[in-house]
């Protein structure tokens, strides 16, 4: 199995977004933990709760844990306290929550000797250009990414998570201590599925991406190894 730590390219995180322990755990069980990262969201917590994280803990994985928190900065303040108590790795919050909201959660991390990485969500993969209009947002799509960037900057989160498109602009305003997270990975043969703004492995690299979220492509291959060989393959 090619190790991807071998090459400058990005970071590979496994959104592992199953409905039950036992397919989880077949993806699990191909990956080697100190190359891959997890990331646990709201479909895998709300089923499997905290133990479920402890157990691939024990394995030796690092958890990207994607709660995407967006309450009221004392709720988020206390959440993210609860969430780095567990260990994990990363942690994610939405941007659009405000900077009261942010600076809480990044306060909430000050006590912990190994803080997770707080990651502030900007724009969903998912979401058009149209759509921000419904929610009453007059502004492009990639303006409205860079506005909420700058303010998850500005409140000292270590990274955000954005489009792969947007991810070069964001590297040259705010540098490499800004860690760049993208979903919407596909190769040529994969669906779309639910995303809307998807890049390439190999753009993930030309793009500088420090980390990609990759679910379906290799949760729903046949072969995932092989998938990700080539995902690999592709960036080198
Ligand atoms: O299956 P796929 O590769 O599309 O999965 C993408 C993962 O990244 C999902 O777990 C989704 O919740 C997450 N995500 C996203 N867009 C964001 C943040 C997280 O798609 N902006």
């Amino acid at each position: 199995m090619l190790n991807p730590n071998l090459f400058n390219i990005p970071k590979i995180i496994i959104a592992l977004d199953f409905c039950n322990k036992k397919s989880a755990m077949k993806i699990v069980n191909l990956l080697n933990p100190s190359i891959y990262y997890l990331k646990i969201g709201k479909e895998m917590f709300t089923v499997l709760g905290c133990q479920f994280i402890k157990e691939l803990h024990q394995l030796g994985f690092n958890i990207f844990l994607d709660l995407k928190f967006h309450d009221i900065p004392n709720t988020v303040f206390n959440a993210t306290k609860a969430a780095a108590d567990l260990g994990i790795w990363m942690l994610s919050v939405h941007a659009s929550g405000g900077k009261k909201m942010l600076v809480s959660a990044k306060k909430a991390l000050k006590s912990f000797k190994t803080a997770p990485l707080l990651i502030a969500i900007t724009a969903l993969t998912s979401l058009k250009e149209e759509e921000l209009k419904e929610i009453g947002i007059q502004m492009s799509l990639k303006e409205y990414i860079l506005t909420l960037s700058k303010l998850s900057n500005d409140c000292g989160l270590d990274g955000i998570v954005c489009p792969g498109k947007e991810a070069k602009k964001i590297k040259s305003l705010f540098g490499d201590k800004c860690k760049i997270v993208t979903p919407g990975i596909r190769v040529a043969e994969d669906a779309l599925y639910d995303q809307n703004n998807i890049i390439t492995p190999k753009e993930a690299k030309k793009y500088k991406i420090d980390y990609i979220v990759i679910g379906r492509s290799i949760t729903m291959s046949k072969d995932p190894i092989k998938k990700l060989e080539l995902i690999i393959k592709s960036m080198q």
